[in-house]
Order: structure tokens, then sequence, then C-alpha cells
């Protein structure tokens, strides 16, 4: 399941209600870093996930969660690719969360995004479809604030 949505669309909050295990990038950083919003790792931090990734599918998980931004087909195809070289389904999960809710719930939060680099990255956002390869997705609508 490979989560997609900008910063504070509600991605972690939704996996955490799931009870499923999310493999974050925001965790890596932190793991490696002490510091969830160290983006002077970015290579280390996706070869990781890539790696946790196929390990859990080897080692017989049912569902895992990629918990990153995910915000363009580049950066989603390592996973579909993964999915499907081990024979897995793979599914986006798409946080359709307007751009102005997450500025509003991330400039209320502790570890916030630059209002310029959330606009920017509104801009560059390529919604998942099912023609990169996803087998399903799946969308989740904010509540009207
Ligand atoms: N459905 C929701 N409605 C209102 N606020 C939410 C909702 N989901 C998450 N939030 C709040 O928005 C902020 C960002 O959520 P988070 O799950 O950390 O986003 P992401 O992981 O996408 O960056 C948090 O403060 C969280 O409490
Ligand atoms: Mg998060």
């Amino acid at each position: 399941m490979v989560l997609v949505g900008l910063p504070a669309s509600g991605k972690s909050t939704w996996v955490a209600e799931q009870g499923g295990v999310a493999i974050s990038s925001d965790e890596l950083r932190r793991w490696l870093r002490d510091d969830p919003t160290d983006q002077t790792i970015h290579g280390l931090v996706f070869r990781l996930m890539r790696e946790f990734v196929r390990n859990r599918i080897l080692l017989g998980a049912a569902v895992t969660y990629v918990d990153a931004t995910n915000l363009t087909r580049k950066h989603r195809r390592p996973f579909i690719k993964i999915a499907q070289h081990m024979g897995c389904r793979c599914e986006a999960v798409f946080f359709d969360t307007p751009l102005e809710e997450c500025l509003r719930r991330n400039s209320l939060r502790e570890r916030r995004v630059p209002e310029e680099a959330l606009r920017m990255l509104a801009e560059r956002f390529q919604p998942p479809e099912i023609a990169e390869g996803f087998d399903a997705v799946e969308l989740i609508v904010a509540p009207q604030a």
C-alpha cells in the first residue's frame, strides 16, 4: 500500500488507525539522524525503504504501508516494480486533502514544512493512476474543516 499525499495530508494518522506496520521515511530519518526532517540522506532513506519492503514481502507480511509523500510517478515506480517482481498486489492510497487544509494542519504542528515548500510540492504533484501499474487507487477524502 503506497500512501500518496502532501505533507500534513493525514497519511501517518491514517496508517496508525489501520493498526498496520508502516515503513516511514520520516521514521528512518529519525533512526539515522535523530531528526525526522533531515533531507540530506534522501538516497539512503529510500534505499532502506525499498529493502525493508522487499524483506517484509519475503518474510510473508500480509500488508506493508509505504509512508512517504510519494508525490510523483518517478517516486512511486520502484515500489510498483518491487510488488510486480515479487508477485504482490500494489495499491495506492491517495490522500486527497486540499492544499489549504494541508497548510492549515501543517501550521498547527510542531514539525513544520515551510509553506513555500508545501506549495511547490503541490505544483509538482502527480495524482496516482491505475495506468502506472497500481492494482487499485483508494481515495481518502479529507472531512471539511
Ligand atoms: N482526518 C483528519 N482531520 C483533521 N486533522 C487531521 C486528520 N488527519 C490528520 N490530521 C492532523 O493533521 C496533521 C498531519 O497529519 P499526519 O498524519 O502527520 O500527516 P502526514 O503523515 O501526511 O504528514 C496532524 O496534526 C494530524 O493530527
Ligand atoms: Mg507522516
